[in-house]
């Protein structure tokens, strides 16, 4: 399927930057606060973003099939492309970013150092540092050609129904699952309160880093980063018919990250170099020092 996209379907985006910038328009306020401010997000002009940012949803929710997320995990679960040291993923993370916008784009490193180092502040475990430091490493995939669409963006189960409170529900309508009745039920190839363990999710950066990182951090950690994306449950609640007890616990530890992933932008860029031996520290106490990608 890859090669039937034209550029412009592999990166509808200026910068995968924009989808994260998209969510604070979205969700302007942290969950206990949010009230009614998302009710003006179909209401905002920021035209140019709005526009990039609607074709990018179009493109996520008209490819992200079942089969879809069948064969990325097949590609790249296997972690067979490569081995890095995990400084030099960081440093590739880094020229991710599109030059155009430099004033209002932070690197990817000061955004996952911005994440890290509010949790720190917050008197979090090292593990839960840990988390926000790594927990955007995923978006390597661009690494691998990716289109944006299959890295960034929401994620949702894949393999029955998709909710109207995922964002632009109206282009799921292009998605061959929504015409496919084994998938377009409530419950889909699931069964009532089964776990999401058991629940394939839209294929992108939480997942992929989740899989590759998952023998070494502690569960809470695992679920911060495998449903970080995941806006449709951790803000709308759209599938607490698939989650069973022990995901609707550790759920409580994804509420907890999610602010300090959307709400930890300081004027002040943190001093990269100034935190690296203490992060090069943190990152030795629980990863291997070379990642299978
Ligand atoms: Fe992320
Ligand atoms: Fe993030």
């Amino acid at each position: 399927m890859k090669t039937k996209l034209s550029p412009s379907e592999i990166a509808p985006l200026q910068s995968i930057e924009d989808w994260e910038d998209d969510l604070l328009t979205r969700y302007p306020e942290p969950k206990d606060k949010q009230a009614k401010a998302k009710d003006d997000y179909r209401n905002y002009h920021d035209s140019e973003r709005v526009d990039t940012v609607r074709e990018f949803y179009r493109l996520n929710h008209t490819y992200q099939t079942y089969d879809f997320v069948v064969e990325k995990e097949r590609e790249f679960l296997k972690f067979e492309k490569k081995e890095m040291p995990f400084w030099d993923a960081v440093d590739y993370l880094n020229t991710l970013i599109d030059d155009s916008d430099p004033d209002t784009n932070l690197d990817q490193l000061q955004h996952l150092l911005q994440t890290s180092e509010a949790i720190r502040a917050d008197g979090h475990p090292d593990w839960f540092v840990l988390t926000g430091f790594i927990h955007d490493l995923g978006k390597v995939l661009c690494l691998f050609g990716e289109p944006q669409w299959a890295v960034v963006g929401d994620t949702f189960p894949v393999g029955c129904q998709h909710s109207d409170r995922i964002v632009y529900p109206e282009y799921f309508d292009r998605n061959p699952d929504s015409k496919n009745d084994r998938f377009n039920t409530k419950y889909g190839v699931y069964s009532h309160q089964c776990g999401l363990d058991q629940v394939k999710m839209s294929w992108g950066h939480d997942e992929y880093l989740y899989q590759m990182v998952k023998e070494y951090l502690p569960e809470p950690a695992l679920y911060m980063i495998r449903y970080h994306s995941f806006y449709a449950q951790h803000r709308e609640n759209a599938y607490d018919h698939l989650l069973n007890d022990h995901d609707r616990e550790m759920f409580k530890w994804v509420d907890k990250f999610n602010p300090y992933d959307l709400y930890s932008k300081v004027p002040v860029p943190p001093d990269s170099k100034a935190l690296r031996p203490y992060y090069e520290d943190l990152v030795a106490k629980y990863l291997p020092g070379t990642l299978k990608f």
